[in-house]
C-alpha cells in the first residue's frame, strides 16, 4: 500500500486517488499518524500544504520517515519539509512561482519516459536553496534552480504531478510507484472492504446510486450477513417505489426487507413547517427503523453510502472557510445528521470515492441500469420538496406535477424538479375567481453538488409543463419557475 501524508493540501486526496487509478492500493492519512504504521508500506507521498515549514508550528513528521527504507516523494511542501529535515536549506527565493511554469527535467529513475523540457504545475513561496547532504538536484526552472532533487529512494518535486497542467504528473507518480515503489496492480475495492467488516451488517437503501453501491459493495464482501432495508416512507415520487423494489428484489433477492412506514413519517411530520426540523424528525426516524431492523437481525454494522463530496460538505472545517458555520446550511442526513447516540457502527466503504468512481463501480458490481443513472434524490424526499408543512394531500399533487415535468423534459441535466408552495394567489379558472396554491419548476446543471446555475430550459417546454400541471393537478392554479444560482440558493428549497 502506498500512504499519502497530508499536510492540509487541497488536493492530498487526489493524489490518493490518482494512485489507485494506476491500480495500487493508497490512503490519505494526517501527518499526526505514528512511525509505527508507516513501516512495511510500498512507499510514502508527502503532499503539499499552505504553510511554511521554517515557521513554528507548522506540520511536520519525524526525521525516523525517511530512514524506514520506505521510498518518499515529497511534492511542493513536502519536498521543503524533506530538504529541511535532512538538513539543506528552505527559504525564499527570488521570485515565487505560480501557475503553470516550464521546467527542464534530468534523467533519472523518476523521469524515465519524460525527461526535459515541459510544463508543470507550481504553486509556492518557499523552495530549497541548498539541497540536503548527500541530493542531487533533478530538475529546475528559470526561477527555481531546485524544482527536483534525489538521493536514492528520497525524490522530491516542487511542482504538482497530480493535476491536469502537469502534463507528464501521471507519468511521473507511475515513474515512482511502480519503478522506486516496486508497487504491484491489485488495488480491489473487495479485497479492501474485508479486513473492515466483521459480523452482521444492514444497509439502508434509499435507491440511489451512492447507498444500493455501498451495499452492493459490502454484499460482495459478507454475502447473506447483509440485510438490505427499504424504507417505503411516503415520500417517494410517482412509481418510484414499486420500481426500485422490482430492481432491488433481482439484486439482493431474499435479503432485501422492505418496511412501510407511510404511516409513521406522516404522523412524525405533522403540524412541522420548519425545514431543519423535518429533516431531524426523518433522520431520526430513519435511524430508529434501523436499528429496530438490525436489532432483529442481530447486526452492529450501520453501512452508509458516504462518498467523499459529503464528508467535504459536512466538515465544519470547509464551511468555515466559506465563512458558514456547519449548522446554518442543511444536515444532510448521512454524515452530519445522524443521532448523536446511535448505537450502531458505521461503516462508509465510499468514504473515498468520488462520483465517476462510484458509478464506475457500481456497473461492475451489475447494479441495475435504472439505478445507475439516477438523478439526485434527497434522503428526506419530497418532505423537503414541500414548502412547509406536510400532507398526503400536497405529497399527492406534487407527485403527480412533478410526474408531468419529467414528462416534457428530454435532456437530462443535474436535476429538474417540482416544488409544492402552499402560498395561496388569485386567478380565474373557468368563469370564477381560484384561490389556490402554486407549484414551482426548479432545474440546476452543476458539476458537483457545490455550486449550480438554472438551466435555461426552452420555453415551449415550459409552457407546455406548465398549461398541463394547472389543468391536470387539484388545486394548484399557477406555475412558477426559479431561476436562481446556487449559491446563494441551495438546489433544494429547504
Ligand atoms: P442543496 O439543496 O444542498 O443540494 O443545494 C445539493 C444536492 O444534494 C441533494 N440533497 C440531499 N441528498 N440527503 C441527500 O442524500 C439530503 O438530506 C439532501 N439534501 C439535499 C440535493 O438533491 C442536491 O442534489
Amino acid at each position: 500500500m502506498i500512504i499519502v501524508i497530508d499536510f492540509g493540501s487541497q488536493t492530498a486526496h487526489l493524489i490518493n486517488r490518482r494512485i489507485r487509478d494506476l491500480g495500487v492500493e493508497s490512503r490519505v492519512v494526517s501527518y499526526k499518524i505514528s512511525l509505527e504504521k508507516l513501516k512495511n508500506l510500498k512507499g510514502i507521498i508527502l503532499s503539499g500544504g499552505p504553510s511554511f515549514v521554517n515557521l513554528p508550528n507548522s506540520p511536520t513528521i519525524s526525521k525516523k520517515v525517511f530512514s524506514l527504507g520506505v521510498p518518499v516523494l515529497g511534492i511542493c511542501y513536502g519536498m521543503q519539509l524533506m530538504g529541511k529535515i535532512l538538513g539543506g536549506e528552505v527559504g525564499k527565493g527570488k521570485n515565487k512561482e505560480f501557475g503553470v511554469v516550464e521546467v527542464d527535467l534530468k534523467k533519472s529513475k523518476l523521469f524515465k519516459g519524460i525527461n526535459g523540457k515541459q510544463q508543470v504545475l507550481m504553486s509556492h513561496g518557499d523552495q530549497v536553496l541548498r539541497l540536503p547532504p548527500g541530493f542531487i538536484n533533478l530538475g529546475s526552472s528559470k526561477d527555481v534552480p531546485n524544482v527536483a532533487m534525489g538521493k536514492e529512494k528520497l525524490l522530491a518535486i516542487q511542482f504538482h504531478p497530480e493535476v491536469i497542467h502537469t502534463k507528464n504528473g501521471i507519468k511521473i507518480l507511475k515513474n515512482f510507484i511502480f519503478n522506486i515503489c516496486l508497487a504491484r496492480k491489485d488495488f480491489n475495492q473487495l479485497k479492501w472492504q474485508k479486513s473492515e467488516i466483521k459480523g452482521r451488517a444492514i444497509c439502508g437503501l434509499s435507491g440511489g446510486i451512492d447507498s444500493s453501491t455501498a451495499a452492493a459493495l459490502v454484499y460482495q464482501v459478507i454475502g447473506r450477513q447483509l440485510k438490505c432495508v427499504y424504507v417505503d416512507t411516503g415520500l417517494m415520487r410517482l412509481g418510484e417505489t414499486v420500481q426500485i423494489e422490482k430492481d432491488f428484489k433481482k439484486f439482493f433477492k431474499e435479503d432485501l426487507i422492505i418496511i412501510r412506514a407511510e404511516k409513521q413519517f406522516l404522523e412524525a411530520l405533522k403540524g412541522v413547517e420548519e425545514p431543519e426540523e423535518k429533516r431531524k424528525i426523518i433522520g431520526n426516524l430513519f435511524i430508529k427503523l434501523f436499528e429496530a431492523e438490525a436489532k432483529k437481525w442481530g447486526a452492529k454494522w450501520l453501512v452508509q453510502g458516504t462518498i467523499y463530496p459529503d464528508v467535504i460538505e459536512s466538515a465544519p472545517t470547509s464551511l468555515k472557510l466559506r465563512g458558514v458555520s456547519a449548522e446554518t446550511i442543511k444536515s444532510h442526513h448521512n454524515v452530519a445528521g445522524l443521532p448523536e447516540e446511535m448505537k450502531l457502527k458505521l461503516i462508509e466503504p465510499l468514504r473515498d470515492l468520488y462520483k465517476d468512481e462510484v458509478r464506475q463501480l457500481a456497473a461492475k458490481l451489475g447494479l441495475p441500469k435504472n439505478i445507475i443513472k439516477r438523478q439526485p434524490f434527497p434522503g428526506p424526499g419530497l418532505a423537503i420538496r414541500i414548502r412547509g408543512e406536510v400532507t398526503k394531500e400536497r405529497l399527492d399533487r406534487l407527485r403527480q406535477a412533478d410526474k408531468i415535468l419529467q414528462e416534457e423534459i428530454k435532456e437530462p441535466v443535474w436535476q429538474t424538479f417540482a416544488i409544492y408552495v402552499p402560498l395561496k394567489t388569485t386567478g380565474v379558472k373557468g368563469d370564477g375567481r381560484s384561490f389556490e396554491d402554486m407549484i414551482a419548476i426548479r432545474s440546476v446543471t452543476a458539476k458537483d453538488a457545490m455550486t449550480a446555475d438554472w438551466t435555461r430550459l426552452p420555453y415551449k417546454l415550459l409552457a407546455k409543463a406548465s398549461a398541463r400541471i394547472v389543468n391536470e393537478v387539484a388545486g394548484i392554479n399557477r406555475v412558477v419557475y426559479d431561476i436562481t444560482t446556487k449559491p446563494p440558493a441551495t438546489m433544494e428549497w429547504e
